[in-house]
């Protein structure tokens, strides 16, 4: 693992993330760019909850931030994204549960997940629910959203469960806008 502060403060750096789970590591796969957004304050409260600035992340992108040593994806989706995650009838859905720690035991609706309303964002831990590998985005795997090449689990464009071993939908982390351009998790 490696990583590089950027000091620019306009283009991103990468820590590079290698998954150590017990599955296969696929080449490639297991090397994310992580954006290093851990507030600079030693205290421990302020440690469990981080900012971060979302004002450079162009929409059908995601931004993966290390937050209480796990992954999270903030992903700007475009309005296909969008569209079919909302057009998805929940009966089909494997995991109906929302896994949203902003709306305990809300069903699985992309409405429940995402952060705004009009579902720009979705914000997720970046942590498959089988063994804990870290899935990949942009549009990956059979629904279009995340795929774990693990073991095969393909997540839709709301991060929930469609196809292969993962038993529950990628969760949904306590987050909110600060401003426009600031999302808080914790
Ligand atoms: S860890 Fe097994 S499919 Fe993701």
């Amino acid at each position: 693992m490696s990583h590089a502060e950027d000091n620019a403060g306009t283009r991103r750096d990468f820590l590079y993330f290698a998954t150590a789970g017990t599955g296969a590591v696929v080449t490639g796969a297991a090397v994310w760019p992580l954006v290093n957004q851990m507030n600079a304050s030693a205290d421990v409260k302020a440690m469990s909850s981080i900012y971060v600035d979302i004002s450079g992340v162009e929409t059908g992108t995601q931004l993966t931030v290390k937050w209480r040593g796990k992954p999270v994806f903030i992903r700007r989706r475009t309005q296909d994204e969008i569209d079919a995650a909302r057009a998805v009838d929940l009966g089909e859905l494997i995991d109906q549960t929302a896994e949203n720690a902003n709306k305990p035991g809300a069903d699985a609706s992309d409405e429940n997940r995402a952060l705004d309303e009009a579902g720009e964002w979705l914000v997720m831990i970046g942590v498959c629910t089988h063994l804990g590998c870290v899935p990949i985005g942009n549009g990956s795997g059979d629904f279009g959203g995340w795929f774990c090449p693990c073991h095969g689990s393909h997540y839709d464009t709301s991060g929930r469960i469609r196809k292969g071993p993962a038993p529950r939908n990628l969760d949904i982390p306590v987050a909110q806008f600060t401003d426009e351009s600031t999302i808080l998790l914790g």
